[in-house]
């Protein structure tokens, strides 16, 4: 009994001295492998006294039992002390210092979503959308276009190759050419009343600096009671005024065509050419902004809104085409080539923020 003792405490010091895994698994084996102490004492039990045997092999377990413990206890603590050191050792530097020429930057003409839906949303516009494939109704039909409307030839409007002529004509599916889509979605959404932008992507067969197969509209849409041209008018106006930054401006509502509003008109502003340059706001010439008009009566009933009851004005305008007046972009084609050096040129910072000028 005093040498198990004395053998107990033995190895429970080497255990306690043992600092790896490897020193551990030694003291393992000569304690409890094939040839380990305390199994060639187990294995004496076998030339006792069965009384002898009996007492011996309780104490020879317990002994063993408490060896293995006190091995697993301390190699869960090496394998702590393991991991700590890794963790230690294997620490990032998130200190690094951020590459600012890396740094990303906001493309013109997000920015420019941004600044028009702050001046809108003040104004109490909300924000709708629709999809870029459209049908025929959506794109033409409901907007009141004719059927022989020269916009709807195919050197004009990307018709799918898969859905040409399948179904009929009216099952024809397209690239939407203008964003005017989005208001039929809206009105056969929503009663009455209306008061709403659409931005998006849209798309029409041209390419030169001014026209890119893909650009951007920006087009509105109120429907109420007893809405007038003087609300479209007080509308557009604000709106340029907060956008371009201008107290006062020379302004003109140009009579022109479009199927889906009657009376329709182009809206131009006054600016100066003279410097070579052009200068908003101000001088004898005129600038084309956007299209506008009152909603056709014929459209109204396209969609369930009954025009005796309700009248509207609508609105749509190039997006790329009034970010490029504002932030001086010279070239269309530039806003979707990714070329970096223009980006760092014409980007915003992250922070910056839309400027609303807008106070009504
Ligand atoms: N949808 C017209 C276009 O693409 C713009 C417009 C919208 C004009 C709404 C009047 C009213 O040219």
């Amino acid at each position: 009994m005093q040498n198990l003792d004395n053998l107990k405490q033995e190895i429970t010091q080497e255990v306690a001295a043992a600092n790896d895994m490897n020193a551990l698994e030694d003291v393992r084996v000569r304690a409890l492998g094939k040839k380990g102490s305390v199994t060639g004492i187990m294995k004496t039990l076998g030339g006792m006294e069965p009384e002898q045997r009996k007492e011996m092999g309780q104490t020879l377990n317990l002994l063993k039992t408490e060896i293995a413990n006190v091995i697993d206890n301390k190699a869960e603590e090496l394998k702590k002390k393991e991991l700590d050191a890794r963790l230690k050792t294997e620490k990032i530097d998130i200190t690094l210092s951020p590459r600012f020429e890396r740094r990303g930057s906001v493309h013109p003409l997000s920015q420019a979503i941004e600044e028009i839906t702050a001046i809108f949303a003040d104004m109490g516009f909300s924000v709708a959308e629709g999809p870029d494939i459209e049908d025929e109704f959506h794109n033409f039909d409901a907007l009141n276009f004719p059927p022989n409307h020269p916009a709807r030839q195919m050197h004009d409007t990307f018709y799918l190759p898969d859905h040409e002529g399948q179904d009929g004509d009216e099952a024809r599916r397209l690239l939407r050419t203008h964003t005017s889509t989005v208001q039929i979605h809206v009105m056969q959404e929503t009663k009455p009343p209306i008061k709403s932008i659409m931005l998006g992507k849209v798309y029409r067969s041209d390419y030169d600096a001014t026209h890119t197969p893909m650009f951007h509209q920006i087009e509105g849409l109120v429907i109420d009671k007893n809405i007038h041209m003087g609300h479209l008018k007080g509308c557009l106006i604000d709106f340029i005024k907060a956008f371009f930054g201008l107290d006062d401006f020379p302004v003109r509502f140009r009579p022109h065509y479009f199927p889906f509003t009657e009376p329709s008109a182009e809206m131009d502003i006054g600016c100066d050419r003279s410097g070579g340059k052009l200068v908003m706001g101000e001088g004898n010439d005129w600038l084309e902004i956007l299209g506008c008009g009152m909603v056709h009566p014929n459209v109204l009933k396209n969609c369930g809104i009954n025009p005796d009851e309700y009248q509207g004005f609508a609105f749509g305008a190039g997006l790329d085409r009034l970010a490029m007046l504002k932030y001086g972009i010279p070239d269309l084609r530039t806003f979707f080539e990714p070329d970096l050096r223009w980006l760092q040129h014409y980007s915003f910072g992250p922070y910056d923020q839309p400027n609303r000028t807008f106070k009504g």
